[in-house]
């Protein structure tokens, strides 16, 4: 079964956008926590537009399950990553313009210095994944230079609806699979929702599938917990 990986990030912005103390990301960590999350991710983006780098501090301190950071190729984002060693990085491309990462990394095209940041994480004690759209060229590129694993992208999937998302479902399932078969680690994430998150987290493979805007959304309703727990007993529905 995937583990959650819960995706904070989406606390931070509304305490942005009044740029004061409420509602605090490290309080959503924990109740992720306690409604079952496996993962806590967070996006240290180099603008700090949501989490400030005194949220990674206390997560890092708090955090009891696995703490996974997600982080751009920038210098000054990689020497915090050196020094907060989270359990796991995920390299994501950023945008400054964008409003959520918009596509996978391009290993292919930024192999070197994508390189040079697993190297320098790795040694660090870091797991490194790699965040690529679901296709053959990334996934093996990313296993050349030496990541431990990957997160597909589910976007397309979960944009996608009829015909569309099924094909896109085979796209998923087959880059999961050479991601195995290559000896990586695989996750995934984005886009997904409680509506349609069944078909994903029935795939036998992935490790974990990183979740946010949906489980904060329904979190304003029901509670950080309980949204959580929901999220969590459908991806255990959905291996049964
Ligand atoms: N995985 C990665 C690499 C992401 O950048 C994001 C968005 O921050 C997510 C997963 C979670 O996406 P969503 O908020 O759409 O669930």
């Amino acid at each position: 079964m995937a583990g959650l990986g819960v995706n904070i990030d989406h606390v931070a912005t509304i305490r942005q956008v009044r740029q004061t103390v409420e509602p605090d990301p490290v309080w959503a960590a924990v109740q992720a926590e306690l409604g079952g999350a496996d993962c806590i991710t967070f996006h240290l983006r180099t603008d700090r537009r949501h989490i400030t780098d005194r949220d990674a501090r206390l997560l890092r301190q708090t955090v009891r399950c696995k703490l996974n950071m997600e982080m751009s190729l920038d210098d000054q984002i990689v020497s915090v990553a050196l020094e907060l060693k989270p359990d796991q990085a995920t390299l994501v491309p950023e945008n400054r313009k964008e409003i959520t990462t918009e596509g996978g990394l391009d290993v292919v095209a930024g192999r070197a210095r994508i390189a040079e940041v697993t190297r320098a994480l790795r040694s660090a004690g870091i797991i490194v994944s790699a965040f690529i759209d679901p296709l053959p060229k990334q996934v093996q590129a990313a296993r050349d230079i030496g990541c431990d694993a990957i997160e597909i992208h589910t976007g397309t999937y979960a944009n996608a609806t009829g015909p569309a998302a099924t094909k896109a479902l085979e796209t998923l399932h087959s880059a999961l699979e050479i991601g195995l078969s290559a000896g990586l680690i695989v996750h995934g994430g984005h886009g997904l929702t409680y509506n349609n998150v069944g078909p994903v987290a029935a795939m036998a493979g992935f490790t974990e599938l990183n979740i946010g805007h949906t489980i904060v959304s329904r979190a304003v309703f029901i509670g950080m917990r309980q949204a959580v727990a929901e999220m969590k007993h459908l991806l255990d529905m959905a291996k049964r």
